[in-house]
C-alpha cells in the first residue's frame, strides 16, 4: 500500500494502515541516524521550507535535520524575523514562498486550520508542525513509534494523558492515533482544562484524578499547561496544579512497574513533572526526541511520493 496523501494535516485524516506505514518507514530510516555519514540521496533536488509562526526547539530542528539527512535543501522562515512583522498575511507569505517553487512547506501556526488553508491553495505539499490546539501529527507519530519500540502492539494498552487537554494539540493527535491502534486512553486534568465530550473520540475515559488515570498504565504522558493558549487563568495556583496533577515517584508506582513516562517537551520541571521522574529509569523523553528525526524523515519521504516497498 502506498501513501496517497499530498499533505499530512492530522492523524484524524489518516487510516490505521497509513499510520503504520509512516511508522514502519520511520523504523527503516532510523538506522541512517546512527551511521558515520548520516545522509542518503532520497530527496536530492527537493526544497523544503520550514515556516514557523510559533516558537519551537524540537520540531523545527528535527524537521530540518530530517530533510538534510535525506539530502533535501531546507530554508527556515520564522515569523518573528520575516515580513510577517510588517503585516504580511499568511496567504501572501505562502504565495511568495510558492513563487520560489518549494516542494514541501512545513508549517507551525497558532491558528487551528492554518496548514489546511495553505494545503488547499498551493501546489506544494503541506505538513502540519502544530496548529493551535488542533493537531501535532509528527509528535503523535513519534510518540507512537517510541511506544511501539518498547511495547510492540499498542492494542489494548492503557495510556494515561495528564494535564491541559483542552489546549493540547499533542493530546488530540495522540488520541486520534492511539485509538486507531487499539489503545485505551485515560485522561486526567483540571475540569477547566478538560474539553466537553472528549470521550466521543473513541476509546477515551475521563478520570477524576491522576491516580485513577495512571493506575495500571503502560504509558504516562504528561502535558505542559499551555498558558499561551489560555485566555484567562484556569487554575488557582501552580502549586495546587502540581499537587493534584503533577507526576512524582509515588504516582508512578501506581502504574505498571516498567511504565513508560513520556513528555513532548518543553517540560516545566516541578510543575507537571518532578525532575527525578523526568530523568529517572522510566523516562523515554529523550527517546521521543531521537525518534522525532526518523518520523519526520518518513513524513517528508511519503508526501514526496516515496514508496520503500517498491524501490
Ligand atoms: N514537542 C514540541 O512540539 O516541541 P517544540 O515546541 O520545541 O517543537
Amino acid at each position: 500500500m502506498g501513501f496517497m496523501h499530498k499533505d499530512i494535516l492530522g492523524l484524524q485524516f489518516l487510516t490505521k494502515e497509513e499510520i503504520e506505514l509512516l511508522l514502519n518507514t520511520a523504523e527503516n530510516l532510523k538506522e541512517i541516524n546512527s551511521r558515520d555519514i548520516k545522509k542518503v540521496p532520497t530527496l536530492r533536488g527537493k526544497t523544503i521550507v520550514n515556516l514557523f509562526y510559533e516558537a519551537s526547539t524540537r520540531t523545527r530542528t528535527s524537521f530540518e535535520i530530517a530533510a538534510k539527512r535525506l539530502s533535501a535543501d531546507t530554508v527556515n522562515i520564522s515569523a518573528s524575523t520575516s515580513a510577517v512583522q510588517k503585516g504580511e498575511t499568511l496567504l501572501d507569505t505562502a504565495r511568495n514562498v510558492e513563487a520560489m517553487k518549494p516542494d514541501i512547506i512545513v508549517i507551525r501556526h497558532g491558528i487551528s486550520g492554518a496548514p489546511e488553508y495553505l494545503a488547499k491553495r498551493g501546489s506544494y505539499s503541506v505538513i502540519n508542525a502544530g496548529d493551535g490546539a488542533h493537531e501535532h501529527p509528527s509528535q503523535g507519530l513519534l510518540d507512537m513509534l517510541t511506544m511501539r519500540e518498547k511495547l510492540g502492539s499498542l492494542e489494548g494498552r492503557k495510556v494515561a494523558i495528564v494535564g491541559d487537554i483542552t489546549h493540547s494539540r499533542v493530546a488530540r493527535s495522540n488520541i486520534y492515533g492511539l485509538t486507531k491502534m487499539g489503545a485505551h486512553i485515560h485522561l486526567a486534568g483540571p475540569p477547566t482544562m478538560m474539553p466537553m465530550g472528549i470521550e466521543r473520540l473513541g476509546n477515551v475515559t475521563v478520570c477524576g484524578t491522576i491516580r485513577e488515570a495512571v493506575d495500571g498504565a503502560d504509558v504516562i504522558m504528561m502535558l505542559r499547561i499551555q498558558q499561551e493558549r489560555q485566555g484567562k487563568t484556569l487554575m488557582p495556583s501552580i502549586r495546587e496544579y502540581s499537587r493534584y496533577f503533577g507526576l512524582n515517584r509515588d504516582i508512578v508506582k501506581l502504574a505498571k512497574p516498567d511504565v513508560m513516562v513520556m513528555h513532548p517537551g518543553p517540560m516545566n520541571r516541578g510543575v507537571e513533572i518532578c525532575s527525578d521522574v523526568a530523568d529517572g529509569p522510566n523516562s523515554y523523553i529523550l527517546q521521543q526526541v531521537e525518534n522525532g528525526v526518523a518520523v519526520r524523515m518518513s513524513m517528508l519521504y511519503h508526501v514526496s511520493g516515496g514508496d520503500l516497498a517498491t524501490e
